[in-house]
């Protein structure tokens, strides 16, 4: 007999949905480098990246998973801190990461940037460390690397970044609620920026079999429950004051606008940026309130377009970062009125 999933409020999901066990621990460091960011006048962005899942049994060796290499996320953290943000990015296990994101795609793999000089032969038969070859980066593409080394090593100094992984939906809803409400204490200061791919629907563990489900019984009937929309009360509970941009995906066009006005009316945060699977990285869309109206802006680059030392090309999430600064700038303006 088919039973209506239940629909879970926030309240209820957090009441009876065990917290993932390093939640303390992790949200600890987390209010350490929020009260020092604050302390040195910076803002804070909470990057959100990566798609979470949902295991089928306790002892997991099945979950469901959601699409996002954590491109967006990472990239855009990178750009938030040139932009002079601190960023807290909350990622997905293993998914992207800022700076190493340049490599480890296979497309460009880390050990084709680099050289033995010497014969190896000399390394395998001598105890003496002096003669062991040098490993050095190759020539054309050492200026792309001193790039990226010299941002990755100057945010390390000044202590501007600090990552957060989540790995379940479960886990994602407990620390996003708990670093909402610790970023609380910037006031408008505080950009939300959620580019990760939230499951919509979760088993919750009072059904999951305490064991790995068994083949033998022919066809599997799994009844999820709806993740509870969290984006309401993180508007109108735990952050009152932050300037909150969610992204919603659509593969149909025809979906993408109408969808990104729902959840803005919806949620009645500050944006939504739409994008389409197979556009999104080169065109996006700002949905944004304008008194009474919708206000939508386009954002399109040219996938070709070059630029910086070593002519890379161009992101669309430079101009999608850009954009949004000039945004919160206004709204931390506008709450100095
Ligand atoms: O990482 P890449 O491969 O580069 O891909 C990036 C991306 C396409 C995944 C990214 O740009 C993107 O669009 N992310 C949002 C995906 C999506 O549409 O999620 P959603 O419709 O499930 O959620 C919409 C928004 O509501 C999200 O900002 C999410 O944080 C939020 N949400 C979702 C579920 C839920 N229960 N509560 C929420 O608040």
């Amino acid at each position: 007999m088919y039973t209506e999933p239940t629909t879970f409020s926030a309240e209820e999901y957090f009441a009876t949905q065990p917290p993932p066990p390093t939640l303390d621990h992790d949200i600890e460091k987390v209010r350490e480098f929020i009260q020092r960011q604050n302390k040195e006048g910076r803002s804070v962005v909470l990057v959100t990246s990566g798609g979470t899942t949902v295991p089928l049994e306790l002892n997991v060796v099945r979950f469901l998973d959601n699409f996002s290499a954590g491109t967006r996320g990472a990239t855009s953290a990178e750009y938030f801190l040139k932009a002079g943000y601190a960023v807290i990015f909350m990622h997905r296990q293993f998914s992207l990461q800022l700076f190493s994101r340049h490599y480890s795609h296979s497309t460009n793999p880390f050990l084709d940037f680099l050289e033995i000089d010497g014969p190896l032969s000399d390394a395998n038969n001598s105890n003496d460390p002096d003669a062991a070859p040098i490993i050095s980066v190759t020539p054309e593409k050492r200026a792309d690397l001193l790039e990226v080394l010299s941002m990755y090593k100057d945010v390390h100094k000044a202590g501007t970044l600090h990552t957060l992984t989540f790995v379940t939906v479960n886990d994602y809803l407990w620390l996003l609620r708990a670093v909402s409400q610790e970023m609380a204490l910037l006031g408008r200061k505080s950009l939300f920026y959620l580019a990760a791919a939230v499951s919509d629907f979760f088993l919750p563990r009072q059904k999951m079999s305490i064991h790995k489900i068994q083949s033998g019984k022919g066809s599997l009937h799994i009844e999820m429950d709806q993740v509870p929309k969290i984006l309401k009360p993180m508007v109108d509970e735990w952050t009152k004051e932050g300037f909150i941009v969610s992204f919603k995906l659509e593969t149909d066009d025809n979906l993408l606008l109408p969808k990104a006005r729902q959840a803005l009316e919806r949620y009645g945060h500050q944006v939504v940026i739409g994008n389409d699977l197979h556009r999104r990285k080169f065109e996006v869309v700002f949905v944004s309130r304008k008194e009474s109206e919708f206000d939508e802006y386009w954002l399109r680059i040219d996938l070709g377009e070059h630029h910086g030392p070593a002519h890379h090309a161009k992101e669309i999430e430079e101009d999608i970062v850009a954009e949004l600064v000039k945004r919160h700038n206004a709204w931390i303006e506008k709450g100095k009125l």
